[in-house]
C-alpha cells in the first residue's frame, strides 16, 4: 500500500510510545548475561495463504489505499527478533497471518480473498523486514476464536531466505487458552507465547498494543540475512519489504527528533 500521511501518523503515534519505551532495553546488544530461551515452535496449520493478498505490507487494517478499514480491535503488534544472546537479528523477515473479525482466513479453503464469509477489508497476512534494531511492527486486529481454536496469530520468521521459526502467539489470560489442544500440548513453554494486549494510552479509538518478542534458537554468525527473498528465493518481495522498512525508519527518526 502507498504510505499515506494518516498511516504514518498512526505509526508515529504508536512508535512514540513503543520505541522510546523500549529504548533502554534494545540499545544494549548482548545485555543478557545468561542465554535466552528460544521461542517455542508451533505448527503452521492448514491456512498459510495459498494466494497472497494484493497488499502484503505490515498494515493489515487497510488494503492498499482503500478507505474502509478492517473490522476488529486495532492492535499494534510489535517486538524484537533476537538471537539466544539477546542480540538483535537484522534482515529477518517476519510474517503474520490470522483470521479476520468473522473468524475466516484468506485461504481458498476458508474464506478466500473475498466472499460472504470474510471481512474483505482485512488483509489477513503481512510481512515486515527487521532493521538493525531487530524490531518488527504490524498494525492488525486482536485475534478472535474460530472453530476449535483459541484466538491466535500465526508468526513465521525467515533468515537468509529460509524459514527459521514457525509459531503462534496468544492472548494472555484468555480462558480459551486452557482448552486449546495445541496450547496444552506445549505445557509450560506456552507461557512464552502469551502476549498482553494492553490499551494504548491516550487512544480515543480503543487501540491496543501487544508486544511479542521472538528469540531465534541459534546464534547468527554474521548478522546478515538474504534481504527480501522468500522461502523459494524469489526476490520480487524486496520492494515491499524495503518500503516498509523505510517507513518504519522514517517514523522512528521523526520520533527521535521530536524527543530531543
Ligand atoms: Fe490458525
Amino acid at each position: 500500500m502507498k504510505v499515506s500521511s494518516c498511516v504514518l501518523c498512526h505509526r508515529r503515534d504508536f512508535l512514540r510510545r513503543a520505541v522510546l519505551g523500549a529504548a533502554g532495553f534494545f540499545t544494549t546488544p548482548g545485555a543478557f548475561a545468561e542465554a535466552l530461551t528460544a521461542t517455542p515452535a508451533m505448527t503452521e496449520g492448514p491456512f498459510y495463504p495459498d494466494q497472497l493478498p494484493l497488499d502484503t505490507d505490515n498494515d493489515l487494517i487497510r488494503i492498499n489505499d482503500r478507505i474502509t478499514p478492517a473490522m476488529g480491535a486495532i492492535t499494534h503488534l510489535h517486538g524484537a527478533v533476537t538471537d539466544l544472546k539477546g542480540d538483535p537479528v537484522s534482515n529477518a523477515r517476519v510474517e503474520i497471518w490470522q483470521v479476520d473479525d468473522r473468524g475466516a482466513y484468506i485461504h481458498s479453503r476458508d474464506g478466500g480473498l473475498k466472499g460472504p464469509k470474510r471481512d474483505e477489508h482485512f488483509q489477513g497476512f503481512g510481512r515486515f523486514l527487521t532493521g538493525r534494531d531487530g524490531r518488527y511492527y504490524f498494525r492488525t486486529i486482536k485475534p478472535v476464536p474460530y472453530s476449535g481454536r483459541t484466538p491466535h496469530i500465526h508468526v513465521a520468521v525467515y533468515r537468509a531466505g529460509k524459514r527459521a521459526l514457525t509459531t503462534q502467539c496468544f492472548i494472555e489470560g484468555d480462558l480459551r487458552n486452557g482448552r486449546d489442544v495445541l496450547v496444552r500440548r506445549l505445557g509450560d513453554s506456552a507461557k512464552q507465547l502469551m502476549v498482553q494486549f494492553r490499551p494504548l494510552p491516550d487512544s480515543q479509538a480503543g487501540e491496543l498494543s501487544a508486544e511479542f518478542n521472538i528469540v531465534l534458537g541459534f546464534t547468527p554468525d554474521d548478522g546478515h540475512g538474504d534481504i527480501g527473498s522468500d522461502a523459494e528465493g524469489h526476490q520480487e518481495v524486496l520492494p515491499t519489504l524495503e518500503r516498509d522498512r523505510l517507513t518504519y525508519e522514517k517514523a522512528k527518526r521523526a520520533l527521535e527528533e521530536d524527543s530531543e
